[in-house]
């Protein structure tokens, strides 16, 4: 197995990051450098870039791309440990609220005991849905479980890098879940690894950061045992699940850089839609 594939693994184990971030964690909070919403190091499960600054980018993504508007109800799946909320505390205000749901309970502790409080408009709820990398104890099925939310409740929904983890079945009742749940005229967006001609070109060069190597019927993983690591999926597949719920994709599509590609907007590929 490639190194970088084990440094990943060894990544998810908290008891692992908690030890090797100690020292850095430990210095920012005997400094003050960590500001009151952002999580110390150890914390972070979600990735390994810079959280703030990812925050950042998307929220510029929400309103640019998603035309998001200050007084919207946006709904954030797999919220993780708040790296989209953080930003849009900022941004969300007369009337605008926020839902956010995830499966890590340490995530979703960390955003009520940090976010709530100053922000009541912002909400976050724990599913004890299972995923053999984020929730391996977890009761529930995401192919069977329903958001919980009325129906055509939300202007925006959004999935940063959830997708990427999820199996296709599980992901295609979460499709049919935002249609549900998105009201008509609304926006979601989505981002993916996006399996095409340009990024299987490139990946068959050795060029990806992530090797797909495990082949599937529409979709492929880096780990054959645990294929949440990392999941991409044929683009034309994932065309045809847009339109099953009656989510009309914006063109262009946004590719990313996962794959080696010179010319991108973000990290992953972004796709936005709107409810007919
Ligand atoms: C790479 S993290 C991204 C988290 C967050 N969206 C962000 O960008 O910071 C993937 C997230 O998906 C969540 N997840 C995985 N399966 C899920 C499911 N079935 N329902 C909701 N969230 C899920 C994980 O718990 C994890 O927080």
């Amino acid at each position: 197995m490639p190194a970088i594939h084990i440094v990943r693994k060894l990544y998810y184990i908290p008891g692992i990051r908690k030890l090797y971030h100690f020292p850095v964690d430990a210095t920012d909070s005997l400094l003050g450098r960590r500001t009151e919403l952002t999580p110390p190091r150890s914390k972070i499960f979600v990735g390994c870039g810079d959280f703030q600054a990812i925050g950042e980018e998307f929220l510029r993504y929400f309103a640019e791309l998603g035309a998001l508007k200050p007084n919207e109800k946006v709904l954030d799946v797999g919220c993780g440990i708040g790296r989209m909320a953080v930003p849009l505390t900022r941004y969300l205000k007369d009337g605008g609220s926020y839902e956010g749901f995830d499966i890590v309970t340490d995530g979703i502790n960390w955003c009520r005991k940090k976010i709530t409080p100053n922000y009541p408009h912002f909400h976050f709820q724990l599913s004890d849905i299972y995923n053999k990398l984020f929730n391996p104890k977890g009761r529930y099925k995401a192919s069977e479980y329903n958001f919980p939310y009325d129906k055509e409740s939300f202007d925006f929904i959004f999935l940063i890098s959830v997708f990427t983890h999820m199996l296709p079945q599980d992901m295609e009742n979460y499709f049919s879940q935002i249609g549900r749940v998105l009201k008509r005229g609304g926006r979601c967006l989505i981002t993916f690894f996006l399996l095409n001609k340009e990024s299987l070109k490139l990946i068959d060069a050795g060029l990806s950061r992530l090797d797909f190597k495990h082949e599937f019927n529409e979709y492929r993983t880096i780990d054959q045992d645990t294929p949440e690591y990392d999941i991409a999926y044929n683009e034309e597949f994932i065309r045809r699940r847009f339109n099953s719920y009656g989510l009309n994709i914006v063109e262009p599509i946004h590719y990313g850089s996962w794959c080696g590609r010179r010319s991108f907007l973000s990290d992953q590929d972004i796709i936005i839609a709107i409810k007919k």
